[in-house]
């Protein structure tokens, strides 16, 4: 059986979370996304949580050892048998050819990267308006509004403002995206498989976008 394992490449705040979490739903495919598990450490108060929540608060990468074990075992877990949706991870070439090396004992495995292509302009004010909730799911106060103010739609606990959604800190993050993800991209881009989506248009349009074009490649929607 192919398994089909989509890269969500895109600078923070793109929304190549939410497109993630979009296209898991409609591949019936697990969305594993790095930061959501992270910030599961840091909300269960974990040693591993205790040791990177300083270092994701000022916008830096994690060591890529911890995400390595992290997405290593994720990717055991039975419900990613049949595939995933990568969000945020790989973030630096040696991440990458980690991520590589287990797919090389996969034969079956079909890699399928996707750019979600924003402006550094356009992500300030995405994540200026943001709002999170402990269990993953993502708002924004304009665009993706909760139905009760400030509170989570599917779990009820009051939504939260990311602390690495200040704006010194996005300057940051912009920063460290560009020096370590950039050369990631350009890889998959010489690789000729890369797909680049217009992330600028309202969220349902960008989906469409992803659909038309994953249809097109004939890649599981
Ligand atoms: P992570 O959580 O992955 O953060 P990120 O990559 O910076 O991405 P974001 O979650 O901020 O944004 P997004 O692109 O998913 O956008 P979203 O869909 O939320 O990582 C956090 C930290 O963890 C890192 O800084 C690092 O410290 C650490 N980490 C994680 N992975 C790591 C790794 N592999 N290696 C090392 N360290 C790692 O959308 C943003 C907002 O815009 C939302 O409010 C949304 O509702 C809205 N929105 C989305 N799409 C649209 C649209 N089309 N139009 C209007 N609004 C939209």
């Amino acid at each position: 059986m192919a398994k089909n394992f989509y890269i969500m490449f895109g600078p923070p705040g793109s929304g190549k979370g939410t497109q993630a979490e979009v296209l898991g739903k409609r591949l019936n495919l697990p969305a594993i996304s790095t930061g959501v598990l992270l910030r599961k450490e840091i909300e269960n108060k974990t040693e591993l949580g205790k040791k990177v929540e300083s270092i994701m608060a000022g916008g830096n990468l994690v060591s890529d050892e911890i995400v390595a074990e992290m997405i290593d075992n994720r990717l055991k877990e039975k419900d990613a048998a049949a595939g995933a949706i990568l969000d945020g991870y790989p973030r630096t070439l040696n991440q990458q050819d980690f991520l590589l090396n287990i797919f090389k004992g996969m034969p079956e495995a079909k890699i399928i990267p996707l750019l979600v292509d924003v402006s550094d302009d356009e992500v300030v004010k995405r994540l200026s308006g943001r709002r999170a909730c402990a269990c993953g799911a993502t708002y924004h106060m304009l665009y993706k509004p909760p139905k009760n103010d400030e509170i989570c739609d599917i779990c009820g606990k009051k939504l939260v403002i990311r602390p690495d959604d200040q704006p010194e800190v996005i300057k940051e993050r912009l920063k460290v995206y560009h020096k370590n993800v950039d050369p990631v991209i350009d890889y998959w881009e010489k690789s000729g498989k890369l797909i680049i989506i217009n992330g600028e248009p309202p969220i349902k349009e960008v989906t469409e976008e992803i659909e038309k074009k994953l249809k097109e490649l004939g890649a599981g929607v």
